[in-house]
């Protein structure tokens, strides 16, 4: 085999993944829809686990107590203690082949069953946010995680508190570029503060944090200068754009993780979107410490062994993106299939 640096091994925070890649969370519908972790779900994590992932993020959880503040009927939820038996399943089954298990926490906020405008909720409201996401590190801790990532990306509430044309507020947590941060950078203290010094703890952010997209690396580069100076051990480059690109597009935010590596090289950073092939990850690779890929890993979980075995270079994932209109419609599923039985239990045929 030629050489490669994808299976070589590269601190994250205070634990050593065995490779360069990750598992971007990717939403897999098959909680149960009371929020608990369903069979299907370990047999999933099973299979990926097995398939030489060094690092696996789990789908979105809900930081939320509340269910109906889920992003859909069959999101998991990390919103209460009840839960960590469940989560704790996950954890341990992805130790089982030695990856590193984060759990993605979030709160769908405009994009939930019940979408919300954050400009309208009170301080204490906005705190009382703040302190979920920090009780849900926790419980992800206690459930055994390595770690967590922050979601702050594509368009969950998080993101629409970063993006300074939506958000309005006028309080401390909007109004300037370090109100906008403000929400984010107190969730990122408050895990450092609430969780053992080993934990790791990720951010997902878009590479663009303004409505036009245009002229924004600045702002960039502070919000993640801020994270990471605020605790964050990587931060894994994203987009809101990323189910509107082209065919044939790949490395969607190459540049953009570019530019913020060449004036922050102290930010650990993985990119995420469009990476379909081991070319692209090789390409990745020579910009961030990790490669992160979802659809690859959707339609093939197993690529990353087929590739490391040499019998394969390019995943078959044709970017069609049925996969997002399925999404839509609460499935993830492939054209290629195979069908998944808890879904179809969930969410009918
Ligand atoms: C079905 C599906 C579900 C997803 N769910 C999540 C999620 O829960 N959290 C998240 O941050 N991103 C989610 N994503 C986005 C992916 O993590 C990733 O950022 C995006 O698909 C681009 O990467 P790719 O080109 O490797 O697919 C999802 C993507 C798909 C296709």
């Amino acid at each position: 085999m030629e050489k490669t640096i994808i299976f070589t091994p590269m601190e994250m925070g205070s634990i050593t993944a065995k490779n360069r890649i990750i598992r971007s969370a990717t939403n897999d519908h098959l909680g149960n829809i009371d929020g608990t972790v369903s069979d299907a779900e370990i047999t999933m994590y099973d299979t990926l686990a097995s398939n030489n992932i060094g690092t696996i993020i789990t789908g979105h959880m809900s930081v939320a107590p509340d269910l109906t503040l889920r992003a859909d009927e069959a999101q998991l939820s990390i919103g209460d203690d009840s839960f960590i038996p469940g989560l704790r399943r996950i954890a341990t089954k992805i130790h089982e082949y030695d990856s590193i298990a984060l759990a993605q926490i979030s709160l769908a906020g405009p994009k939930g069953l019940n979408p919300f405008d954050f400009n309208t909720l009170t301080t204490t409201e906005m705190e009382q946010i703040r302190d979920w996401f920090i009780a849900a590190a926790r419980r992800a801790e206690e459930s055994g995680f390595d770690g967590v990532q922050v979601h702050l990306a594509h368009w969950y509430l998080l993101q629409a508190v970063l993006n300074v044309d939506i958000n309005h507020r006028t309080d401390k947590y909007g109004g300037s570029d370090e109100n906008c941060l403000r929400l984010p950078l107190e969730i990122v203290e408050g895990i450092r503060k609430s969780c053992h010094k080993d934990f790791i703890l990720t951010v997902k952010m878009n590479a663009h944090n303004t409505l036009s997209g245009e002229n924004d690396g600045d702002l960039l580069a502070y919000y993640a200068t801020g994270l990471t100076e605020a605790g964050a051990d990587l931060v894994e480059l994203s987009g809101a754009d990323f189910s509107r690109k082209d065919r044939k597009a790949e490395l969607y935010y190459l540049e953009e993780a570019r530019k913020l590596k060449n004036r922050h090289p102290e930010i650990k950073m993985s990119l995420v979107g469009g990476i379909f092939s081991k070319d692209t990850i090789e390409k990745a690779l020579e910009v961030t410490e990790f490669a992160s890929l979802s659809r690859t890993l959707l339609t093939q979980p197993d690529f990353i062994t087929r590739m490391k075995k040499g019998e394969e270079s390019k995943s078959r994932c044709i970017h069609c993106n049925k996969c997002f209109e399925i999404f839509a419609t609460k499935y993830e599923r492939c054209v290629f299939g195979p069908v998944i039985p808890k879904l179809e239990e969930t969410f009918g045929k």
